[in-house]
């Protein structure tokens, strides 16, 4: 929206998350209470008291008054599936009625439901409704976005997948960082065996050939890939530089989180069934824990993964929508926070760092994710003073301001009905 090199945000409680996030209370927000935050060429270039803002600050035209209200890091959302066709309602009311994960994809749903569909539309329905969710994430204060391919599961597919997310990036308001997913199904009509060697061998070389794909991942579960299958597949994206993740121990405890810290992934996610070992393993390799507490919700989860053991081990804790056409289709960064404080033992102020500096940490992004001089100005200006609020007052989203790269990209700050803590 603006095209303007500097502005200024005063008068705002700035959550600089450089705090530890396993402290209690806003411990991990780091709070600078009536700060100021000088944003030129897209980074930040000053921030502190207010009451200390240079002289030569305070003269800047675009000024934003935050009357008290809390200004953090623009949020990252490390694991989504954006890019998708298809409607799998049908799988939720089954699942309603008692049918597990596995009885639904042996009937011919899941996963493979997706790929039949994503094969089947076209790139320009696959765009839209890819850019509609973006733009959704962005309305609760979104600015980076991973998203996975794995619903294309031929090389053709898989390629197409990746330029599709790049083209739904191109004037999306927040950054998007592109994940192949090459193991996450064993494709209809194909023996196991040739996609995989398909996957080490063609796909993952191409995704980061043509610079398609920043990260690699793959699902290691009963179902659907081993440990030896998953380490092969990503030892072949390390090669060629692409960051690794592990979709590891959402279904069954497979060893996937020992795995993960192995292979050196940046992050290892689902984790509900990860024990304390696994979960040291991962805080001994710097393999950041992103957890998906809407998904265990959505899947009925009697015991979905909890913040308190990563944090114990001395992990870094992340959340994730994993938004996806089956499994996970709430969507609302309130949502999230309500989820994973109700579900998943995160206290308010843990959640929000897990949104920012801990989801930055498992995309390996050193650019973002807290406040500190020198790093992009990627922010958002909540109406609300805390996290607290954010975590409590569901369902509608808080975000007023979004900042990327210094620009605005969302101002919510005249509509009428959202101008009080509402
Ligand atoms: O992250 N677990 C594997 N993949 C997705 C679900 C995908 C689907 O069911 O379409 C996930 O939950």
């Amino acid at each position: 929206m603006n095209d303007v090199a500097a502005m200024v945000i005063r008068h705002a409680r700035i959550a600089t998350m450089l705090g530890v996030q396993a402290e209690p209370g806003d411990g991990p927000l780091a709070l600078l209470e009536d700060g100021a935050l000088v944003v030129a060429d897209g980074k930040i270039a000053w921030l502190g008291p207010d009451a200390q803002l240079p002289r030569a600050y305070a003269d800047i035209a675009l000024q934003l008054d935050a009357q008290g209200m809390m200004l953090a890091p623009g949020l990252i959302d490390p694991h989504t599936h954006l890019l998708f066709a298809g409607d799998r309602s049908g799988e939720h009311a089954q699942r309603l009625a008692g049918a597990s994960y596995l009885e639904i994809a042996q009937r011919g749903g899941g996963i493979r439901a997706t790929v039949r569909a994503v094969r089947a539309a076209s790139d320009e329905q696959l765009v839209l409704s890819m850019q509609e969710r973006l733009a959704r994430l962005l309305l609760g204060g979104v600015t980076t976005v991973e998203v996975k391919s794995g619903y294309g599961l031929s090389v053709a597919e898989e390629l197409r997948m990746l330029r599709l997310i790049r083209a739904a990036a191109m004037g999306a308001g927040c950054d998007v960082v592109p994940t192949l997913l090459g193991l996450h199904a064993v494709p209809e009509g194909i023996a196991r065996e040739d996609w995989i060697r398909a996957v080490i061998e063609e796909l993952t070389p191409e995704a980061a050939r043509t610079g398609l794909a920043r990260g690699c991942d793959a699902f290691c579960e009963t179902g659907a890939f081993t440990q030896e299958e998953c380490a092969a597949a990503l030892e072949a994206g390390a090669r060629v530089s692409l960051v690794p993740h592990l979709h590891a121990d959402q279904l069954s405890a497979g060893g996937g989180a020992q795995l993960a810290a192995r292979l050196n992934c940046a992050s290892a996610d689902h984790l509900e069934r990860t024990d304390l070992a696994g979960a040291e393993a991962m805080a001994r390799a710097d393999c950041t824990a992103v957890l998906l507490p809407l998904a265990a919700w959505t899947l009925r989860e009697k015991t979905p993964a909890q913040a308190p053991l990563f944090l114990r081990a001395g992990a870094t804790v992340a959340l994730a929508s994993n938004i996806n056409p089956g499994t996970q289709r709430i969507e609302g960064v309130s949502m999230l926070l309500a989820s994973a404080c109700l579900l998943a033992g995160f206290t308010p102020a843990q959640a929000l760092y897990a949104c920012t500096r801990g989801a930055a940490r498992a995309l390996r992004l050193d650019d973002r994710g807290r406040l500190e001089v020198g790093l992009r100005a990627d922010l958002v200006l909540f109406a609300a003073e805390g996290a607290d609020h954010l975590a409590w007052h569901a369902g509608v989203e808080h975000a007023r301001v979004v900042i990327r790269e210094g620009r605005i990209v969302l101002d919510r700050r005249d509509e009428p009905a959202l101008r009080c803590l509402a």
